[in-house]
């Protein structure tokens, strides 16, 4: 929600009380650079005793609703035919309109099924863009994942509504190109997280769904962040002003063959689910969930957390749910553009993103100006972010490096976590930062594992940027 003042200033609103709380420290600067360079100037590897707001990701980290906790306490246990599971497969049933549903542990064990069941070798599978996680596990059994987003999504400055659409006729190109039995699926993810949380329309995916009716081809949404892609489409899709994000979501639904999404981040709780209305698709799944996942009914989750899930499937169209991190992010971006920060515009689904490429010219994309900022963010605020950009790429099949098409530092705002004094505070270190970006040079590594190295990787700063920069903070903010 946002809420007009009486100034004709509109700001974030939230649309609930604090009744639990959690101490959060802002350790000094010196601590700070301390504990970056032990985490390799990776900001996945500090400890939450060094962050002061946590905006790596908006992923297991939201807070949960009363229900929620009432969920929980109320789940049928069993290791089989558990209530709570039926509880679930009717909140699916209601919000999303799936008659089929199966749980997986998180987003990524759904996209390991998918992929185990439907990528064979050789075979690719074009996306308005990919998630890491799932350009993984495709790439892992199958030849590539194509991007086949529209000219203009990668610029980073832009005023296009949805940057999050596929070009119909580059989709239409692969099939002639590679032949239909070449291609496993074709995926629409909602709000394209890596090129920072940009919505589709429900127009493109009408006619994407349209060519894969043409082909044969089975569409397959990953809605982990359907709701903010709703949110979006109600305010700036024609066709949809005026309706509920409910119906949106609904109107998602109906166009895919399946579906899939993390639990961690609409209905926040640990925890995943594919889902479909056709049998015949989820039947070549469901064999394959009890060597990986777990029974049936429960599929690799606790029933304490599907029962959270239950209530976070039902809450997570409230507009207040829905629109309560879109908002924040509209607000924290436009007060950025008000000091010409680059960041991406239009404001999108699941957090604030720098253009790492725009606020540190200097450093060339080898040197990693995406995970440089987000280690400099860390050393100038207690803020962690993360590096979205070719510190996420893995390399090649030949080993070869490959450059992300944008280079981000993506502060994410959790669902009903922070309130507006912590943006505030994170918008004047990024103004801060920017004044003093010259001191902030590049990053090397010094252990890449294989795959996803972005999680465990580990890196140095090129020169002692990092005491530069502190030296810097300290004169001119003191030792917090
Ligand atoms: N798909 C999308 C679009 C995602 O954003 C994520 C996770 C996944 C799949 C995988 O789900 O984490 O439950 O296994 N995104 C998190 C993030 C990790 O920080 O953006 P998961």
């Amino acid at each position: 929600m946002s809420i007009r003042l009486s100034s004709g200033r509109e700001i974030p609103i939230e649309m609930h009380k604090t009744r639990m709380v959690q101490k959060i420290a802002l350790v000094p600067v010196e601590e700070r650079l301390k504990a970056m360079g032990e985490a390799g100037y990776n900001t996945f590897l500090l400890k939450t005793k060094d962050i002061f707001l946590d905006m790596l990701t908006d992923s297991g980290v939201n807070a949960m609703s009363d229900n929620q906790f009432a969920g929980m306490m109320r789940a049928d246990d069993a290791y089989a035919g558990s209530m709570t599971f039926y509880e679930f497969a009717d909140a699916v049933k209601d919000v999303l309109g799936f008659k089929y549903v199966m749980n997986t542990h998180q987003g990524r064990a759904a996209e390991h099924l998918l992929a185990k069941v439907f990528v064979k070798p050789g075979q690719v599978v074009p996306t308005n863009y990919h998630f890491t996680t799932t350009k993984a596990h495709i790439e892992l059994l199958g030849e590539a994942v194509l991007e086949i987003y529209y000219d203009g999504a990668l610029t980073t400055e832009s005023t296009n509504p949805f940057k999050g659409n596929m070009d119909p006729q580059k989709l239409r190109n692969i099939v002639k190109k590679y032949g239909k039995e070449r291609v496993s699926f074709v995926r629409m993810e909602a709000t394209t997280n890596l090129i920072g949380g940009q919505p589709f329309s429900i127009a493109n995916l009408r006619e994407i769904r349209k060519i894969c009716n043409e082909h044969n081809l089975i569409l397959v949404v990953d809605g982990s962040l359907i709701c903010e892609n709703a949110y979006l489409i109600m305010q700036r899709e024609k066709e949809f002003q005026g309706r509920t994000v409910a119906d949106i979501v609904r109107e998602i639904c109906t166009t895919p063959d399946l579906f899939y999404m993390s639990g961690r981040k609409n209905t926040s709780v640990r925890g995943g689910m594919i889902a479909t209305n056709n049998k015949e698709l989820f039947d070549k799944i469901r064999p394959w969930l009890p060597v990986y996942e777990g029974f049936y009914t429960y599929g690799g989750m606790s029933m304490r957390e599907i029962g959270a899930m239950t209530a976070g499937v039902r809450e997570m169209v409230d507009p207040s749910v829905a629109g309560c991190s879109v908002e924040q992010i509209k607000y924290f971006v436009n007060r950025l553009l008000e000091t010409r920060i680059p960041v991406v515009t239009p404001p999108g689904g699941l957090a604030c993103h720098l253009d790492a490429m725009k606020f540190l010219p200097q450093v060339p994309q080898s040197q990693y100006p995406a995970g440089a900022l987000s280690a400099a963010l860390y050393v100038a605020s207690g803020i962690r972010s993360m590096e979205r950009g070719s510190v996420s790429m893995d390399r090649d099949k030949q080993g070869k490096e490959v450059p992300a098409d944008v280079e981000l530092c993506r502060i994410a705002l959790p669902r009903r976590v922070y309130s507006m004094s912590h943006i505030e505070y994170a918008i004047d270190r990024i103004n801060w930062l920017y004044k003093h970006r010259d001191l902030v040079k590049g990053l090397k590594f010094v252990w890449e594992p294989p795959v996803l190295r972005f999680f465990d990787g580990r890196l140095e700063p090129v020169g002692d940027w990092g005491r530069a920069l502190t030296e810097a903070y300290k004169k001119e903010m003191g030792n917090i």
